[in-house]
């Protein structure tokens, strides 16, 4: 029986904020896809693809992925630390600040104010707010974690602490500008160097957004919800630090065939073929641990979330190396393949994950039980074969494109113009835009369902105490 008070008000705060982070993100991926069918609706100068496009993967990864890390890490590092959050002030301070950092990146980057740097295209002023939520919410946590109460120190920790550690890294190092005004400034690193850098904080925050954070919510959600325990612990530790320790040099993989010089390609080549271990470490972990309890895999919504997105994030891993291997990568850099892989890990791992973790929370913070399981199954189906058509469509698409731009007549000369392999595009596309508007009305499903849980769901079994705004 529960007998210590956390503060539950800030999880819901985050839970709430990143929902509409996330619908915005998906909301605009959609109008984005739906540009490359029509380049009509193109509404220069603000509303263009090329304006759109970085409010749609800022707003995906750093608004919904970021925001359900908060609400996540907040309500597993008081259960774990078995102490409320060191202060509760200071969190919602962060929460503001998130809000303001989101709202600010998406009316910048309308206007057009760009470092041009994917996943880090905000201005300078931009930075400085980042870095301040970040230490914000740095402090929070490794002074909960300090304070705590059980000696003993779970396997979700650790990637929170990599997470936290990681990013401030990356970010500071990566931020390193001169800037010449309030809304422009120039790189601190050229050439090669900056492309270098770029891609190091590319991949790695691929590394400590979109991927340990969501092991340590994995690991923290999975026995909560089977009622059984991990595999191994062991395992889970060994997988973690070899994870970390692989991940931080493959940055050039995304740089391979450029001037960057060969060996640091072939670098991070070795080390991304490596990273399957560590990787696959994890997901076997999460298999082995079902066993016994696969046929909750029909029974119990949360599993199939949770199980399916290990499964893609398995997939992912084993694709992502193939990618990095120069003769593979010849072929797909630059086709449409590449967005279905991102897409894979985003709206399949990621977001499955995501998903998992708020139906989870929301009985726990709030007191009350999911609304409707048959609306979450629903909302499942819809998200899985949404993903599916999004990816599949687009790996044929990248593959068709490559086949095009490669195809050479006798005399040594293109077979296929380029804007030829582009209307060969359009049906693919046209895919696309159906995969991402059934996975948008499953998100839809699932904001209404945790609407309604809140408003008119059933008091659950045990009262949720908290220390702000008592359920
Ligand atoms: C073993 C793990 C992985 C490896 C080795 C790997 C490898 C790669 C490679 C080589 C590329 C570049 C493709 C190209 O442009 O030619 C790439 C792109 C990308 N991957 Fe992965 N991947 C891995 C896992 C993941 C995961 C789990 C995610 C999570 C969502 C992810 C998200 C991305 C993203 C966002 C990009 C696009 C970067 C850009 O904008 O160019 N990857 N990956
Ligand atoms: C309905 C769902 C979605 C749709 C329709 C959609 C659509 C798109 C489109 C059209 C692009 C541009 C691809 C290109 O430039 O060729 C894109 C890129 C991207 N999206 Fe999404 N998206 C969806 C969900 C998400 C989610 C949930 C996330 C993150 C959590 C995300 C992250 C990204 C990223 C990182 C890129 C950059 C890809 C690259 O560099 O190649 N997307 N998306």
């Amino acid at each position: 029986m529960e007998n210590q008070t956390y503060n539950y008000a800030i999880v819901r705060s985050f839970v709430t904020w990143s929902m509409i982070w996330g619908l915005v993100a998906v909301l605009v991926g959609v109008i984005v896809s739906l540009q490359m069918v029509n380049p009509d609706l193109n509404f220069p100068p603000y509303l263009t693809f090329g304006r759109l496009r970085p409010v749609h993967t800022n707003a995906g990864i750093y608004g919904w992925g970021i925001g359900v890390i908060f609400a996540a890490f907040y309500y597993i590092v008081q259960r774990l630390c078995k102490v409320p959050i060191w202060s509760d002030k200071l969190a919602k301070f962060q929460l503001w600040l998130f809000n303001a950092t989101i709202t600010a990146s998406a009316v910048t980057l309308l206007l057009g104010y760009t470092t041009s740097k994917e996943y880090h295209e905000m201005e300078w002023p931009i930075d400085v707010m980042v870095v301040i939520l970040w230490v914000a919410f740095s402090i929070n946590i490794i002074m909960t974690i300090l304070k705590r109460k059980e000696e003993q120190m779970y396997i979700s920790l650790w990637y929170m602490m990599a997470a936290i550690v990681g990013v401030a890294i990356l970010y500071l190092v990566n931020s390193a500008a001169v800037p010449v005004s309030f809304f422009k400034s120039y790189s601190a690193y050229a050439g090669t160097n900056d492309a270098n850098v770029q891609w190091w904080f590319g991949h790695n925050a691929v590394a400590m957004v979109l991927t340990a954070p969501f092991l340590g919510m994995f690991y923290y959600f999975l026995p909560k919800t089977t009622g059984v325990p991990i595999f191994s612990h062991r395992l889970s530790i060994t997988a973690f630090w070899s994870l970390i320790f692989m991940y931080l040099w493959t940055g050039a993989h995304h740089l391979l065939w450029t001037p960057v010089p060969d060996w640091i390609q072939t670098l991070a080549m070795g080390f991304s073929i490596m990273l399957i271990a560590p990787s696959w470490g994890s997901v076997f972990n999460g298999y082995l641990s079902m066993n016994g309890q696969w046929h909750q895999m029909r029974e119990n919504y949360l599993v199939k979330f949770l199980i399916l997105g290990i499964t893609f994030y398995g997939l992912q891993t084993l694709q992502g190396p193939m990618q990095a291997i120069r003769t593979f990568s010849a072929f797909i850099h630059y086709t449409d393949w590449v967005p279905a892989h991102i897409h894979m890990g985003t709206m399949g791992w990621v977001s499955m994950i995501c998903f998992a973790s708020i139906y989870y929370l929301i009985p726990r913070i709030y007191g009350r039980e999911l609304y409707s399981i048959p609306l979450a199954d629903l909302h499942f189906w819809l998200t899985l074969v949404g993903q599916l058509i999004w990816s599949i469509s687009l790996w044929i698409a990248g593959v068709l494109q490559a086949g095009m731009w490669n195809a050479m007549n006798s005399d040594g000369s293109l077979t296929y113009t380029f804007m030829e392999t582009m209307v060969e595009m359009y049906p693919y596309w046209w895919a696309r835009v159906l995969g991402g508007v059934i996975y948008m009305a499953g998100l839809v499903i699932f904001i209404y369902n945790i609407y309604m849980s809140v408003k008119k769901g059933e008091p659950t079994a045990v009262p949720t105490i908290t220390t702000e705004g008592r359920a």
